[in-house]
């Protein structure tokens, strides 16, 4: 199976390689533009495997990306390759629109043509995979019902606005040219290789150098968070029994607000290094961001029918993403 990842250098595509790289059945190419969001000496480790190659180009640029598929030649093509930060898209969204919007169209745009000249038996094989979030439905209240796969997409930010925008665009080109595609949307994901301008590994980098840990506004934003290595199986199981052109909602059912996560990280910090210093003191309240939403919730119903279930508990996964980050800690 000849397997195209983009963005497979960032967090979830890194550890979505790292579980396939060592079946041989998977004859991958990684493409990524290595942006500073990059696990960079990671991605050069994987150059051991034989099934395996890296191409540094950035999903925007048309002929290089219609090039990179007509070469390779792909049954799967997964797109996990986008701005991911939402502070990031307040500042400036152009690398967003570029990325996450006009790099998606490329690769619809380059997918269909290649798709329209396999044979029929190739045809049935192949799928264009879009990974995308839970933050295209909007914002909940506390009490409101979870987001189903039929939730009107209501983004709010302009990271969930160029990721719902792709999402739109992906869903056409299945109703309109017939183009075999999954959608995912996954809640938080936590766990080893994400970048630390995220809420986890910032928290306990910050534990880490005794810095203070910003929180927006009063913390009482809620999340789901679910490890990745369940995010990861469930793509796997999405590609094996999904019904072509459905979305999938990627959900553990876990929520917490983000002072209580952060809160939680600090005690287990704490316990870890054994250290006298209560880092829970370094916690300060900073103004909120701007839009920012106040809840995300998953119905994860329709994966849950087609006998997907997260196994990994959040307390002891949180534990061991902890650890791993307090092992691989780099100033
Ligand atoms: N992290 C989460 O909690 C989460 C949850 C749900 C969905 N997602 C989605 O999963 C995907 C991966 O997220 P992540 O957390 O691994 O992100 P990340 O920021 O850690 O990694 C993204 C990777 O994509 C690459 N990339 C970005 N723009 C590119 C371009 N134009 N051309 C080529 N490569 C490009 C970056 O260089 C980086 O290596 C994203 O699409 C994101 O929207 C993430």
């Amino acid at each position: 199976m000849r397997v195209l990842i983009l963005g497979g250098a960032g967090f979830i595509g890194i550890n979505f390689l790292k579980t396939i790289i060592k079946d041989k059945k998977y004859k991958i190419l990684n493409i990524d533009k290595l942006s500073y969001a990059s696990n960079k000496k990671e991605i050069k480790k994987l150059s051991i495997y034989k099934n395996y190659t890296f191409k540094k180009i950035d999903i925007s640029n048309y002929l290089k990306i219609n090039n990179v598929i007509h070469t390779f030649k792909p049954n799967k093509i997964i797109n996990f390759a986008a701005e991911t930060h939402v502070d990031n898209s307040i500042k400036s969204s152009l690398e967003f629109i570029k990325s996450n919007y006009l790099g998606t169209y490329n690769l619809l745009l380059s997918a269909q043509n290649f798709y329209n000249k396999l044979s029929n038996l190739n045809k049935k094989k192949f799928i264009f995979f879009q990974i995308s979030t839970d933050e295209v439905y909007g914002s909940l209240k506390k009490n409101d019902k979870k987001f189903s796969e039929e939730h009107q997409i209501n983004p709010r930010s302009p990271y969930s606005a160029t990721k719902a925008g792709s999402d739109h665009l992906v869903k056409s080109w299945f109703h309109t040219y017939n183009l075999p595609v999954f959608v995912s949307h996954c809640s938080n994901n936590f766990g080893p290789f994400q970048h630390k301008e995220k809420l986890i590994p910032k928290t306990i980098e910050c534990c880490i150098l005794k810095k203070t840990i910003p929180i927006y506004g009063k913390g009482k934003q809620i999340r789901e968070w679910i490890y990745v290595q369940d995010h990861v199986d469930a793509i796997l199981h999405i590609l094996k029994f999904g019904k072509i052109g459905q979305s999938y909602n990627i959900g553990s059912g876990f929520e917490i607000e983000n002072i209580n996560l952060v809160k939680q990280i600090c005690r287990i910090y704490n316990e870890l290094s054994k250290s006298s210093f209560n880092t829970v003191k370094l916690i300060k309240y900073v103004q909120d961001r701007p839009g920012h939403d106040f809840r995300y919730a998953l119905s994860s119903k329709k994966i849950k029918n087609l006998k997907w279930k997260n196994k990994y508990n959040f307390d002891i996964s949180l534990t061991r993403t902890i650890i791993w980050y307090m092992n691989n800690f780099k100033k």
